[in-house]
């Protein structure tokens, strides 16, 4: 990234004359017990041939194949123009209700140490009692539900346009294209290795699916520019990512949530990259946040513009689409310019519009002459002028139920809630509700809260989740989906 050209030895040295002064306020007697001294002379320059150490020869190409090899043939994108053939969410013979009852806490959910040592007798030495998948029976690795086929299957419909929209960037941009953006040819490489690990993560999960496990679809993507390209993926992988903290912890099968958990910590790693790719904060909060599957189902299917004959069907509900009228752009220095409606598209999470004139960009602000003010590439940037603040207005509007959209036009959004109420806003551990002032038809405004997740962490910050909904229900990261039922529209906000 464009930083590391900028980092020349010289400044270097120069940060670590500066060490010695005191640089953490209120961290007093912090004194260096050590010393050392800095070899002199000049950066290498030429490289290798390097010591000949002990090795041995191996082989490689012997493991379980991909599900989908590296790109090797002609692709197609685009909008879908013709008639499903079948519509709607996947249903079983028989649905119960249409909203979940709450109950009182699980009457075996009791343990609690008030003395620090083990309370039950320890299966064998070294470990003690409990957990699930301990007592020696052989792990399964297959979902073992319907709520875990359901979800592991939404799973492989998001690493399967993972694959396609890392490769797509790279493909349809030039070398100078990134250049412009700040991105190098290690960068791209590094963007082409992600596009690689998702053919692991597709494995992995059809795997798990069996035979019914969906196939890689067509998709349509909202994207003009390398700097789009990036926003759109680093939206992308935050909804990826907390879909599965979502439901993670819900699966019937715990072995099917020890390997998508080391999947989705991976997808978490391209998240923050994409973010440095941008110029934003990589992380800026203490706690990911978790959405339900419907949630994720939702900001996804507008992408996908059609799958093969035969593709199995998800069962989760698509929302109608919240636009938020005044979203923050990140190309921006001054957020507080952002125009009405400054995005790439009209779909639910398009990018922000990187078209803005070259005077009120961040992107070629150089970060060294004016910290706090650019966008460019950088492990970490720090906005003078944040993205949006505890307190600003949000005009939201949002569209009627009924729309068909996803593969092949053939979901339909759909609510039950009533009239709206509230704005929901999920980040962190948080769900906070502030109250919508209705100004129109489909149309209102609301506050960006100032709650907090424990002192000092203001709950709204990063890429997150916004709903409008008809009540306010009080609930926590693991019952959130109870919230759907509720749920008028739903939108991504970019807070940080
Ligand atoms: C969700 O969980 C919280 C406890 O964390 C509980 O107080 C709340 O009542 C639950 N909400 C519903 C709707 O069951
Ligand atoms: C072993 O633990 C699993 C849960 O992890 C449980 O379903 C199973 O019944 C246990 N087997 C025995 C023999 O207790
Ligand atoms: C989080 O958001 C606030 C604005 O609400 C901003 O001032 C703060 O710098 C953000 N935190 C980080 C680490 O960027
Ligand atoms: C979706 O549309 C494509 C292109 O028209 C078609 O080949 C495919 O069979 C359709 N898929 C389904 C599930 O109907
Ligand atoms: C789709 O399923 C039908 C019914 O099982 C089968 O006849 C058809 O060959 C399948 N089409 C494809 C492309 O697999
Ligand atoms: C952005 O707007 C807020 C609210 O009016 C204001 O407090 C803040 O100073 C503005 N930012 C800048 C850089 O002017
Ligand atoms: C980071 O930005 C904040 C304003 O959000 C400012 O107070 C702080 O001084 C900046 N820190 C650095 C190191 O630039
Ligand atoms: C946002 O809503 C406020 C309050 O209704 C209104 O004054 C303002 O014009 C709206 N701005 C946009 C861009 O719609
Ligand atoms: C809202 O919709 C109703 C019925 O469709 C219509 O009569 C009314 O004029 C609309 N109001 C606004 C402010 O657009
Ligand atoms: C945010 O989540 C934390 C941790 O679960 C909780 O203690 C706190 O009460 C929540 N804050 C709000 C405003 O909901």
């Amino acid at each position: 990234m464009l930083s590391k050209a900028v980092l020349s030895t010289s400044l270097l040295s120069a940060l670590v004359a500066a060490a010695p002064k005191p640089q953490v306020s209120g961290y007093a007697n912090a004194d260096a017990s050590f010393s050392v001294e800095y070899p002199t002379g000049t950066p290498a320059a030429s490289f290798g041939p390097d010591s000949q150490i002990a090795a041995q020869p191996t082989q490689s190409g012997s493991a379980y194949p991909r599900v989908s090899a590296d790109p090797t043939g002609a692709t197609s994108h685009g909008p879908f123009s013709g008639t499903p053939t079948t519509t709607g969410a996947a249903k079983a013979p028989a649905t119960l209700g249409t909203a979940i009852a709450p109950l009182p806490p699980n009457p075996t959910a009791t343990y609690y140490n008030t003395n620090g040592s083990p309370q039950n007798p320890m299966p064998i030495p070294y470990t003690p009692a409990g957990g699930l998948g301990t007592n020696g029976s052989e792990p399964r690795y297959m979902v073992n539900s319907d709520f875990d086929y359901e979800s592991i299957q939404l799973g492989l419909y998001q690493e399967w346009i993972e694959l396609d929209l890392f490769n797509n960037g790279l493909a349809v941009f030039s070398e100078e294209d990134f250049l412009e953006a700040g991105l190098t040819a290690e960068d791209r490489a590094y963007i082409a290795f992600m596009a690689i690990q998702e053919t692991g993560h597709a494995s992995l999960l059809t795997n798990m699916l069996g035979e019914t496990a969906a196939p890689q679809c067509t998709y349509d993507y909202p994207f003009r520019t390398v700097r789009e390209f990036i926003d759109f993926n680093q939206k992308l992988t935050r909804w990826g990512e907390s879909g599965v903290w979502g439901f993670i912890n819900h699966l019937d099968s715990r072995e099917v949530g020890q390997l998508l958990s080391q999947s989705i910590a991976t997808e978490a790693r391209q998240q923050m990259s994409f973010r440095q790719m941008l110029g934003l904060h990589p992380m800026p909060v203490w706690f990911e946040t978790g959405i339900p599957q419907s949630w994720a189902w939702t900001y996804l299917a507008p992408y996908i513009s059609s799958c093969p004959e035969n593709t199995t069907r998800l069962a989760w509900q698509n929302f109608p689409t919240l636009h938020i009228v005044n979203q923050a752009n990140p190309n921006r220095f001054s957020p507080n310019d952002t125009k009405p409606n400054e995005v790439a598209g009209n779909r639910i999470a398009d990018p922000a519009d990187s078209t803005i004139p070259a005077d009120e960009s961040c992107v070629g602000v150089d970060p060294l002459e004016n910290p706090g003010y650019s966008c460019a590439p950088g492990i970490v940037r720090n906005r003078s002028e944040p993205l949006s603040f505890p307190g600003k207005l949000v005009n939201l509007t949002w569209e009627q139920p009924g729309q068909a959209v996803g593969p092949n036009n053939s979901y339909i959004t759909a609510t039950s809630a009533g009239t709206p109420v509230f704005a929901a806003w999920v980040s962190q551990l948080n769900l906070t509700y502030t109250p919508l002032t209705m100004t129109g038809n489909n149309t209102g405004y609301t506050y960006q809260p100032s709650s907090e997740v424990y002192q000092g962490d203001p709950a709204a910050n990063d890429t997150m989740f916004l709903a409008i909904t008809d009540s306010n229900p009080y609930l926590t990261p693991f019952n959130l989906s109870m919230i759907n039922p509720h749920v008028v529209a739903l939108g991504l906000y970019q807070a940080g």
